[in-house]
């Protein structure tokens, strides 16, 4: 069942069009991955979805619901969860603080505690977040995340600038978010292999235009996106 469905959406900035009727479809229990060069239009497409950008044609849908023209918080309060291509943490609370401001009612819950360990960040959760590293910050807003009763995390490149050991566990996160969770995820990546190697269904912008769709498996062997990444196009 469609639980997202982006409909030829057109979203222009002054001089750019960055959006240029684009549709994609997000359904149940999957791991989604968005994918195209720097500027394709990846970041604006969550920011349409989550209700930061307005789009000047086409419609998104929300489990059924037109959600063009809504804020954001009401969005997310739709269940629909999100993270920053630069980590967004409250640096001067503490880690654990950081969480429950997301929900406050996990106080002294075990499923807070079951964040904390979830995402490394147990031996830290008295740390203030501004002295993080890079890394566990983008832990911890992935925490921040799932704190919430989101069903569906829109996550923007959370491997961006991660050392390798990082992106091994930040992997295995977003799996466990899937599998165990039972949360959909649309995810914003770079790094083609990492996100072929934990995505279903693929979608391929470029230039504001969605230019190809499938599995990771037929996206490989698509000549488009050879093209796109190695050519220039
Ligand atoms: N707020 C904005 N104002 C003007 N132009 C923007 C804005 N946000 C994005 N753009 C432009 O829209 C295009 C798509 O940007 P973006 O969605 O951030 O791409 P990606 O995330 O794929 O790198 C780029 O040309 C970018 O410069
Ligand atoms: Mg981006």
């Amino acid at each position: 069942m469609s639980i997202i469905n982006v409909e030829s959406v057109t979203k222009k900035f002054i001089g750019v069009t960055a959006l240029s009727k684009v549709s994609i479809d997000i359904k149940e229990n999957k791991i989604f991955g968005l994918i195209g060069p720097n500027g394709s239009g990846k970041t604006t497409l969550l920011n349409v979805i989550n209700g930061f950008l307005k789009p000047e044609e086409g419609q998104v849908k929300i489990k059924g619901k037109n959600t063009i023209g809504l804020k954001p918080h009401e969005i997310a309060r739709m269940g629909v969860g999100r993270t920053f291509q630069f980590p967004r943490v409250f640096s001067k609370l503490s880690v654990e603080s950081n969480i429950l401001v997301s929900n406050p009612s996990l106080e002294n819950t075990k499923k807070l505690n079951e964040l904390l360990q979830m995402f490394d960040l147990m031996a830290v959760k008295n740390r203030l977040a501004s002295d993080l590293g890079y890394g566990q910050k983008k832990m911890l807003e992935l925490a921040r995340a799932m704190a919430t009763d989101a069903w569906i995390l829109l996550l923007d490149e959370p491997l961006g600038g991660l050392d390798s050991k990082s992106i091994e566990k930040m992997l295995n996160c977003i799996k466990d978010i899937n599998e165990q969770y039972g949360k959909v995820i649309l995810v914003v990546e770079h790094n083609l292999d990492q996100l072929f190697s934990i995505a279903d269904y693929v979608y391929v912008l470029h230039g504001g235009k969605k230019v190809e769709e499938g599995t990771p498996r037929e996206i490989k062997s698509s000549k488009i996106l050879h093209d796109v990444y190695f050519r220039g196009f």
